[in-house]
Formats: C-alpha cells, sequence, structure tokens
C-alpha cells in the first residue's frame, strides 16, 4: 500500500530531548522537521534587537505592533542536516540560542497575538502533511486532528543532567542544582501559563525518555509509525 503522509506532533516538557528526536524522526520518514520553539525564539529575539523588549521584559504594545515586520522561514542546513531559522533573510539559528533571548521568550511566548501569528504560520508550513512539529501546543491547539500525536516526558534530574552536560561542553560554568531548579521552574510556568499552557492531548501517546537512549526511542516508535503510515 502506498504510505499515506501524515502530521506528527510533538509536546512536552523543556530539555525533554524534543528536538533530537523530532530530527531523527523526520530524517527517517523524509519529513520537514518543525522547532516551534524557534519561532518563539525568533520573535524574541527582533523585539530585543528592535527596543521592544528591554531587560527580558517586554513592551507588549510595541511588540504586536512590530509583528507584521517579521517574517519567519526555515531553510535546510546540509551541513548541520537539519533546517536553520531565518528573519526577513537573515540566519538567526544561532543567535536566538543565546540567554538573552531565553530569558525572555517565556514572557513573549505568552503574548496572545504573538500565539495568534506563529500558530497560523505553523498551521499553513504543516497543511501538507509530511511534517514533525515539536512544541508545547501542537497536538493540543496548532494539530489537534495530528494523526500522532506524542507526549514526551523525562525525570526533571535526569534532564538536568542532559542541560547540564551540553552547557558544560560549550564551556558554561553553571551548577547541576541551578539547573533543576530552573527546569523544576519552566516546567511549572509552561503548566500554569494562561494562554495555551502546556497539556497532553487526550489522544497523545506518551514518550518516557529517562532510561532510554535515541535508538532506543527509534525503534519504540517503529511499530507505531507502521500503525499510523500504513495502516497495519
Ligand atoms: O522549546 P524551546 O525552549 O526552544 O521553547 C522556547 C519557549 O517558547 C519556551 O518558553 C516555550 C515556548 N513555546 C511555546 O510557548 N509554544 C510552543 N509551541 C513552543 C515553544
Amino acid at each position: 500500500a502506498q504510505d499515506k503522509k501524515i502530521v506528527i506532533a510533538i509536546d512536552g516538557f523543556s530539555s525533554g530531548g524534543k528536538s533530537t528526536f523530532a530530527r531523527m524522526l523526520a530524517a527517517r520518514l523524509g519529513y520537514i522537521f518543525i522547532d516551534t520553539g524557534a519561532m518563539y525564539r525568533a520573535v524574541t529575539l527582533y523585539g530585543i534587537e528592535h527596543g521592544a523588549i528591554r531587560n527580558g521584559v517586554p513592551d507588549r504594545e510595541r511588540l504586536v505592533g512590530m509583528l507584521g515586520e517579521i517574517a519567519i522561514s526555515f531553510r535546510f542546513n546540509p551541513r548541520r542536516q537539519a533546517s536553520d531559522i531565518y528573519v526577513n533573510g537573515e540566519c538567526v539559528e544561532e543567535k536566538i540560542r543565546g540567554i538573552e533571548v531565553s530569558a525572555a521568550v517565556s514572557s513573549v511566548s505568552s503574548i496572545p497575538e504573538v500565539r495568534r501569528k506563529l500558530v497560523a504560520l505553523q498551521q499553513r508550513m504543516g497543511k501538507d502533511k509530511g511534517v514533525v512539529m515539536d512544541g508545547r501546543d501542537i497536538g493540543t491547539v496548532v494539530f489537534p486532528d495530528a494523526e500522532l500525536k506524542l507526549f514526551m516526558t523525562a525525570d526533571p534530574k535526569v534532564r538536568a543532567v542532559r542541560r547540564y552536560e551540553e552547557l558544560r561542553a560549550r564551556g558554561d560554568d553553571v551548577s547541576l542544582e541551578e539547573i533543576e531548579r530552573n527546569i523544576r521552574a519552566r516546567d511549572r510556568a509552561d503548566q500554569e501559563r494562561e494562554v495555551s499552557p502546556l497539556r497532553m492531548a487526550p489522544d497523545a501517546v506518551v514518550l518516557n525518555n529517562s532510561d532510554m537512549t535515541l535508538a532506543q526511542q527509534m525503534e519504540w516508535i517503529e511499530p507505531i509509525l507502521e500503525e499510523k503510515i500504513r495502516g497495519i
């Protein structure tokens, strides 16, 4: 039978290995991978560079007034085997991972007008299916009819160690305790915010990867893909 193209929605907590897994999955299927967190980060970067966010605090009215100027796109980068994000033609993939953006993105993502713009863009990007999209509200708001929804979790301690190793490798001087506190605080903020809080869709499949390697996660998903794509 002909494989059918589907939408795969992946939601879950921060530092849970969502992007890595989503990228692998997209490569495995020949699908497009869209990191929606990068889109919220790109709007945040633009706000910082254009004076609408100072000391991590957005001037909501100003930022909302700028939304029409911000054109976001993705372009595949063969060197990374992944897509880079562009704002008005400039590659901002590196810049959006910095601490200034990380500190302000949570408040930016709680502005309803920002969410409305990005959700509409995400829906356009996924309309022809064949996408793996990762975020916080993909299975609940962006694609409530996605053929496959995953909710990824991992023990906060495990996530803290992963993040710690990542930051140490980059040369950042951080403590494990501080990171774990930060992760728990972000989990709470993600779940308790008023607009589009992180919720598990009732029809989502849970993937707790605390004790799983990436290879084991790929093996785990295989029969689920068979069922969803081939209807077996
Ligand atoms: O996954 P990330 O850390 O790159 O996400 C950055 C921020 O954007 C984080 O505060 C959660 C928010 N976000 C969101 O509100 N909705 C999404 N679909 C994706 C990310």
